[in-house]
């Protein structure tokens, strides 16, 4: 197995894309910490990976919060021993048109999407450097490759991880670590499917949540189906274990930003 014997810091692990990464990891042979503002969906993951034979260790982390990302960091080494995988995941969405979004809207995401991937990469380098190695891994989005109405604070917030992930990559690639962003198009996790996700937002006159989420697929998509939790795992897995891929912002989207 590609990463055995290695241990994996996952954020926003509890549910989703996120959760998909950390059974993704652990199959391929990695030990899981699995962080999460809410530390009992975190707990569910952690268990996940257990019965897969893997330790694992739930943790809770706001990761907008310098003192919980460190309290994070060490807890996780003094339980499981040096991260050698970081994967930067936890993200919200809001959606509002520009001439509505508040500065407090603009704020939010960008203090969890943008500001918490800095904050995480810089305590996860603080580990990984002088030990000359570390794999990080920042989950963008393909709204950081390509703008979407009504999501402009989101989008802005994607591209700063892209832009953050290339920039960090150059300035540590000779101390042996990586750092890449991934960026999902469609997954049908809570930001999509939940009560105010963007299938529900973005439904038509008439049209049901299922209709609007089966409609954006078949429209949006080359390939007429969204994406998996395990598709991006399978992405994070390779970039997990390679150690000359550094500083790309890598597409699992179907054709979708093509
Ligand atoms: P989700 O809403 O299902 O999961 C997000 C997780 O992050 C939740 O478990 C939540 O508790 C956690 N979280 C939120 N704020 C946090 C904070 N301050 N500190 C720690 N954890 C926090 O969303 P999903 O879809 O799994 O998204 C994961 C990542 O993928 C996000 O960065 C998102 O922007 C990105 N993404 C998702 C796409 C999709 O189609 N679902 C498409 C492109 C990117």
């Amino acid at each position: 197995m590609i990463l055995e014997g290695k241990t994996a810091l996952i954020t926003g692990a509890g549910r989703g894309i996120g959760q998909g990464i950390a059974m993704s990891l652990a199959e391929a042979g990695a030990n899981i910490v699995a962080a999460d503002l809410d530390i009992n969906i975190a707990r569910q993951t952690a268990e996940k990976v257990q019965q897969l034979g893997r330790k694992s260790l739930a943790l809770e982390v706001d990761v907008t919060d310098p003192d919980s990302i460190h309290k994070m960091m060490q807890q996780a080494e003094e339980q499981m021993g040096p991260i050698d995988i970081a994967v930067n995941n936890a993200g919200i969405l809001s959606i509002h048109p520009i001439a509505e979004l508040s500065a407090n809207a603009w704020d939010q995401v960008m203090n969890v999407n943008a500001r918490g991937v800095f904050l995480c990469t810089q305590a996860e380098l603080a580990v990984m450097r002088p030990r000359k190695f570390g794999r990080i891994i920042n989950i963008a989005s393909i709204a950081g490759k390509v703008g979407f109405p009504n999501l402009s604070h989101y989008s802005a917030s994607k591209f700063a991880v892209i832009g953050f992930t290339n920039a960090v990559a150059k300035e540590v690639a000779a101390e042996g670590v990586t750092v890449n962003a991934l960026c999902p198009g469609i997954v049908g996790t809570g930001m999509w499917r939940g009560p105010d996700g963007l299938s529900a937002a973005w439904a038509q006159d008439g049209e049901s949540e299922e209709e609007s989420w089966e409609r954006h697929q078949k429209t949006l998509l080359p390939q007429g189906e969204a994406q998996t939790p395990e598709d991006m795992g399978q992405l994070a897995v390779y970039l997990a274990s390679a150690a000359h891929v550094t500083g790309q912002a890598i597409a699992v989207d179907g054709g979708f930003s093509l």
